[in-house]
């Protein structure tokens, strides 16, 4: 339980934006297996592969919908597009290797290469886009990312109660301690959840809900940097009633976006830029009734883009 405490209090720390001081670096190498999802639609004739990149506590499950139905399903709203998806977990130098096999090394595991790649980022998940475009700014041809914005307000995790994953469910109990994730579900709820959702949700996702690790929360206070060197094609979709990002009004919404496209990605034209704040939804966009309209938003713009 110590140890627990003390790594929610680092955890905490490092969204407040005041983490202890780091005692240097260490340069680690190995052989990593990748496990990915890999779903294509019948005709691959756009030659486009999105990399879908989930948030903090959740898993690849979030692209899903966790099950609740094809309306809410990333793969199946890309597919009908035209669009393959793939969800690998990574981290930015592991995701820039595997950018670069996809795009030009037939052999490998998906037995073809793409011409053109879209990171699909969620939350956590999008400021890995956005730092992957600042440190290899030619990796991705287009960047989707969604629950995001440069106005972040964390107070939704300071206040929130956390705990070992182990202690949250049999599935996770083999984990070691420096998995954590939300004690209760209340809490989880506020801070995911707003406006129109199907009451199933909330708890199903509590029950199935995922972690996140110390390593993930160290990196929070260098992730939110601006990509000057990317010029290729942004779209950014939020709900405007998700209280990290947006808050609750619907044009400080649309505001923060726009602003969050001159913050971040300065060389990106205004003609490449596009964004949507769907009403009446909270930080999952996936999770909200909205999700079909956002994806068809999403679809139109690439689809014009790329
Ligand atoms: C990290 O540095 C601090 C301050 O110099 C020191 O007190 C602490 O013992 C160091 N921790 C580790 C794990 O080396
Ligand atoms: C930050 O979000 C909380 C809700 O999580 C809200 O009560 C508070 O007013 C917000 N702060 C600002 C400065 O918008
Ligand atoms: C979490 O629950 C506690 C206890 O009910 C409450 O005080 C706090 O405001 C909640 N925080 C969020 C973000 O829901």
């Amino acid at each position: 339980m110590y140890i627990s405490a003390a790594l929610i209090t680092f955890m905490l720390e490092a969204f407040r934006g005041t983490p202890p001081p780091d005692n240097g670096t260490t340069a680690v190498s190995g052989t990593f297996t990748v496990v990915g999802t890999y779903c294509v639609p019948d005709d691959l004739s756009k030659n486009t592969l999105q990399i879908l990149v989930h948030g903090i506590t959740y898993g690849k499950d979030y692209w899903t919908g966790l099950g609740f139905g094809d309306e809410f399903d990333w793969h199946v709203a890309a597919n009908a597009c035209g669009y393959a998806t793939l969800i690998p977990q990574l981290n930015i130098d592991t995701f820039h290797y595997l950018l670069n096999s996809v795009r030009t090394f037939p052999a490998n595991p998906l037995g073809r290469t793409f011409s053109k790649l879209v990171w699909v980022g969620h939350s956590y998940g999008s400021f890995l886009g956005s730092t992957l475009a600042r440190q290899f700014p030619s990796d991705a041809d287009a960047l989707v990312i969604t629950g995001f914005s440069t106005a972040g307000n964390f107070s939704g995790v300071l206040t929130a109660h956390w705990t070992a994953a182990a202690h949250h469910a049999p599935a996770l109990a083999n984990l070691p301690a420096g998995y954590l994730t939300r004690a209760t579900e209340a809490n989880r709820t506020a801070v995911f959840y707003a406006g129109a959702f199907d009451p199933a949700l909330p708890p199903f996702d509590f029950r199935v809900e995922g972690t996140i690790t110390v390593g993930e929360a160290a990196a929070i206070p260098v992730l939110p940097e601006a990509a000057p060197a990317y010029t290729g094609p942004v779209f950014i979709a939020t709900g405007a009633q998700g209280v990290f990002f947006c808050g609750t009004i619907q044009a400080d919404c649309d505001a923060k976006l726009a602003a969050s496209k001159h913050d971040f990605f300065p060389a990106v034209a205004d003609r490449d830029f596009g964004f949507f704040a769907p009403d009446q939804t909270g930080h999952d966009l996936r999770l909200h009734l909205s999700a079909p309209l956002t994806s068809g938003k999403v679809h139109d713009f690439l689809d014009a883009h790329l």
